[in-house]
């Protein structure tokens, strides 16, 4: 039982639950003192593994300081001001602005309202059009959940935003088409470089380019949701610098503060900027009580000076090249029958005919025997802390193994 109405869970049968209590590096331990090793950093975004000190006492030490302020007009608290200028350092825009709030579903409700704001103060309100991709996952508010691109997400919720269009994630005509039936009208087109809870794809060949191209030929904007792959996770700060294609807002959450406070935001670029600082008398009419809160600001720079310090955006490439030798020795085995991912989140497909049940009983069989990894569709899928060292992936990759051949395809 759980009196929680827990995320994604069956209200009506929320039995099964093992309890967890403490985390320590790459492991997380349960009421029983089972351990596990996070293959999956929580939900895509413990880069820096579990019990930071660093990160604790540089939180601690800003809620002795200043535990709470707002940075709505007149004021600004200082470390926010820091976190926005660290992040703009490491994203790759020139002189960009950066706003900050709790959650990636929160950081995609912005970006929206930017995307269409932007040609409303344009004087070019008919674009309206938001483009999503099949597979996309964009959070549960209103508007990510309109832009799901996994449709039992949207389902039951009564009407949803409307101008939204779906387009094909792999194929660049999906989205051509798109464009040149209604090019003056799309606003943006939203876009995970590598889609993640929707089963880790990595972009097809000159996708994103192609679709760069698409936006600048029909004044569109694009906006990169980098919630999972922000902050190092494909082997660059940001999945734009790993297939050096620029879009024009990013949005971030999750590995900005590791998960250790709720931080998310978006990376707004200079053209974007540009258009919002125009008319010095304009008023950004959006932001939250707990935008730029301190103690998410202080999580976001002890969590960005790890990373750097402790070179994790290159570990991502080790650990990438580490899972996916492992991964594809069992592909070359005839156990996997694909193996998807960049830097240091993978997914490996089951064999053919895999049902979601199969997954799901493998990972149970994984969690029994001490690796968290996560089911979707088919596949089983890993995005684990970026300190994990080469042994525990090495685990990871054995556990599924074994798990697999405990649950042959009936
Ligand atoms: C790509 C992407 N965007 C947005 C979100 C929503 O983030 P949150 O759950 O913090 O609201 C997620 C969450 O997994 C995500 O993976």
């Amino acid at each position: 039982m759980t009196v929680l109405l827990q995320p994604f869970g069956k209200p009506g049968n929320p039995a099964g639950n093992r309890v967890l209590v403490r985390g320590e590096g790459v492991r997380v331990y349960d009421t029983d003192g089972h351990a596990y090793i996070d293959g999956l950093g929580s939900l895509w975004y413990c880069q820096v593994g579990h019990s930071r000190s660093e990160l604790i006492e540089a939180v601690n030490s800003q809620m002795n300081t200043l535990a709470t302020y707002n940075s709505f007009a007149p004021f600004v608290v200082d470390v926010a001001e820091q976190a926005a200028t660290r992040i703009a350092e490491v994203s790759p825009f020139e002189d960009p602005r950066v706003f900050l709030c709790c959650s990636g579903s929160e950081s995609i409700d912005t970006a929206l309202k930017i995307a269409r704001l932007v040609p409303q103060l344009k004087g070019d309100g008919q674009r309206q059009i938001i483009a999503r991709r099949t597979r996309g996952y964009h959070g549960v508010n209103m508007g990510g959940t309109s832009l799901q691109g996994i449709a039992p997400n949207r389902e039951n919720w009564g009407d949803l935003l409307p101008h939204v269009v779906e387009i094909d994630p792999d194929d660049i005509e999906s989205a051509a088409r798109l464009f040149a039936e209604s090019g003056d009208r799309v606003a943006a087109v939203l876009c995970e470089p590598m889609q993640g809870a929707g089963g880790v794809h990595p972009p097809t060949d000159d996708y994103l380019r192609r679709l760069r191209e698409l936006c600048d030929a029909n004044g569109a904007l694009l906006i990169f949701d980098e919630v999972i792959s922000g902050f190092g996770r494909t082997g660059s700060w940001f999945a734009s610098q790993t297939y050096d294609v620029t879009p024009d807002l990013i949005t971030f959450a999750k590995g900005v503060t590791s998960g250790y406070q709720p931080v998310g935001g978006v990376l707004v670029s200079r053209v974007v900027a540009d258009v919002l600082e125009s008319d010095p008398g304009y008023v950004f009419r959006h932001g939250y009580t707990y935008s730029g809160h301190p103690a998410g600001a202080a999580a976001v720079l002890a969590n960005i000076d790890v990373i750097e310090k402790e070179g994790l955006v290159d570990r991502a490439n080790h650990i990438g090249d580490r899972m996916s030798a492992g991964f594809n020795a069992l592909h070359g085995d005839g156990i996997l029958s694909e193996v998807r991912g960049v830097g240091a989140v993978w997914a490996a497909k089951l064999a053919e005919g895999t049902t979601y049940e199969r997954s799901c009983a493998i990972r149970d069989t994984m969690l029994d025997n001490g690796v968290v990894a996560r089911p979707i569709g088919d596949s089983i899928a890993f995005c684990p802390p970026l300190v994990i060292s080469d042994e525990d992936l090495d685990t990871c990759v054995d556990v599924m193994a074994d798990a697999i051949t405990k649950h042959p395809i009936q």
